[in-house]
């Protein structure tokens, strides 16, 4: 086929550089399906706890992504401030991902062990409490509803189908593990437990 043909036919260049993008896009992604470092889990890596796994939710419900990222990016600026960069292996039970690009607030793939659960408390409630110039907003609700654990053991169910390994007694006892305790401790644990599974120097 002559370069000219394919010139003159806008319809054709188009279907021939779609091809082209796909067979590229195709040989740079499938690899990565099959890669032991993008799919298992680093080592040290622990499927959420019930409570853990009621926080996130509530991270999600709140929306806390629409200012935060959970990925670090590997520069230079982004490990001195953050710490090590994200590997792959470190989100293989997040489901979704909460990788985001937004950054209002600072990420907070690491954000576990960086401050005290009392902390957290009191800048959930209200930021500006501890950061006075933070225009993130309070969240004071999550201290009053208490989480009944209604859900909690199916959600587990339904993340082993897709491979987390959870045993049937974690799944049994996970509705006690919630009952009774605050919207506000569940989404700490979940962030007390962010990005502490690599361990490394920061
Ligand atoms: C409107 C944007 C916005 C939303 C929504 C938001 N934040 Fe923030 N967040 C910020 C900003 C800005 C800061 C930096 C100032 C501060 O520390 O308050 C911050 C700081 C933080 C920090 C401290 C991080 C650090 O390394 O110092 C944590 C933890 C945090 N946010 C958690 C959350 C959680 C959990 C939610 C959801 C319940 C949330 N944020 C929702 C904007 C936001």
């Amino acid at each position: 086929m002559s370069h000219e043909v394919v010139e003159k036919n806008v319809g054709l260049m188009a279907i021939l550089v779609l091809l082209v993008i796909s067979v590229g896009g195709l040989v740079e992604i499938v690899p990565l399906f099959f890669l032991k470092s993008t799919t298992e889990p680093v080592e040290g890596l622990e499927p959420y706890t019930p409570l853990q796994l009621e926080g996130r939710d509530i991270y999600v419900r709140e929306g806390c992504y629409v200012c935060h990222s959970q990925m670090i990016r590997p520069f230079r600026a982004e490990t001195e401030r953050y710490g090590h960069y994200s590997v792959a292996g470190e989100f293989v039970y997040d489901r979704p991902f909460q990788w985001g690009s937004k950054r209002t607030g600072p990420d907070l793939a690491r954000v576990g062990g960086r401050y005290s659960d009392d902390w957290h408390r009191v800048h959930l409630i209200n930021p500006r409490d501890v950061v006075p110039e933070s225009n993130m907003p309070g969240f004071p609700w999550l201290e009053e509803n208490v989480l009944d654990g209604a859900h909690t053991a199916r959600k587990m169910e339904v993340l082993r189908t897709l491979g987390t390994p959870y045993t049937d007694e974690q799944i049994a006892g996970a509705e006690a593990a919630v009952k009774g305790r605050t919207e506000m401790e569940a989404l700490i644990a979940y962030l007390q437990n962010l990005g502490t599974a690599l361990k490394t120097r920061r």
